[in-house]
């Protein structure tokens, strides 16, 4: 794979072992499939943290900065944190007091308290749980953010109805995926030069995809493939309103590591959702 990215990984070269026999891919994945996660989290961090992907450096990480310094938070909390790289840049933030990570992997964890950096800021504090049961009290938080977690979970409308509960009333939620429409499994960009067309292939959008992909050799990741309606809908029935949709262009940087998707360039890879915590969840129903 190149560019060092696995989001819109070929789904079609992944037909190993994990379709047949480990889960059915339209039911849930069963709970072991977390653990690939500590089996795989040093590939993450060699991957996609400290600088080594684009994406992060050129994109991820400004957008974040932006959106989070625009809610102006004193206490943020990172939800599938991983090795704590977005932790850490909350943590930079001017105005920011409080900045919690959790994540259930022990490896990521572990990484996430060698990487933090001494001096008088913000320390990062750590827990290890999941995004279905935020150990943390009601309206705890003024900004909560998950970046690439809800992908590889399952229980979203659980995982919603948690950061509506942990927000106080007016935070803000920043919920960043891969584009669940074009980067659904199947999707692509077809160069077909025998009708001589060039399009973006949209794969079964509709279909709800639990799958464990190989994203880079031997390495094996879980996959939920969702319409951007189930997310959209779930944000709504936790009292958190959308304010604002952002699908950027990948990144130049992106784009010198990956050739092939050059043509493919219009073609966002991430979304980027904003939603506020609702201050009277009850007034939007009468
Ligand atoms: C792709 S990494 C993203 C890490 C971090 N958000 C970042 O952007 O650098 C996905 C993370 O989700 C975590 N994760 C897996 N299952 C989770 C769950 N049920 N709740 C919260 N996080 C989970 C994994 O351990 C992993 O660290």
């Amino acid at each position: 794979m190149s560019g060092g990215s696995y989001q819109g990984a070929s789904y079609e070269g992944s037909s190993s072992y994990q379709e047949g026999s480990f889960h059915e891919p339209g039911s849930p994945l069963p709970a072991e499939a977390e653990q690939l996660w500590e089996v795989n989290s040093a590939w993450w961090q060699e991957c996609f943290t400290e600088g080594a992907d684009p994406e992060y450096t050129e994109q991820i990480i400004p957008l974040l900065r932006e959106l989070l310094a625009g809610a102006g938070p004193a206490a943020v909390l990172d939800i599938g944190c991983g090795e704590g790289q977005l932790s850490r840049v909350a943590a930079g933030l001017a105005g920011v007091r409080r900045v919690v990570g959790i994540d259930p992997t022990r490896a990521q964890l572990e990484t996430a308290l060698q990487r933090q950096p001494g001096g008088a800021g913000t320390a990062v504090r750590y827990a290890r749980g999941a995004a279905t049961a935020l150990p943390f009290p009601p309206a705890s938080f003024d900004a909560a953010f998950a970046c690439l977690v809800f992908e590889h979970i399952e229980g979203t409308a659980e995982a919603l109805s948690e950061v509506g509960r942990v927000l106080r009333p007016g935070g803000t939620f920043l919920l960043l995926l891969n584009h669940p429409l074009l980067q659904a499994p199947g999707s692509g960009w077809v160069d077909d030069h025998i009708l001589g067309e060039q399009y973006w292939r949209i794969g079964a959008y509709l279909l709800e995809h639990h799958g464990v992909e190989e994203v880079d050799k031997n390495i094996w990741i879980p996959f939920v493939h969702r319409p951007l309606s189930v997310y959209v809908n779930a944000l709504v029935a936790a009292g958190l309103y959308l304010t604002a949709m952002i699908e950027p262009a990948p990144p130049g940087g992106f784009l010198d590591r990956a050739e092939e998707y050059r043509e493919a360039s219009a073609f966002p890879r991430l979304l980027v959702l904003r939603a506020e915590k609702l201050v009277r969840p009850s007034a939007r129903a009468e």
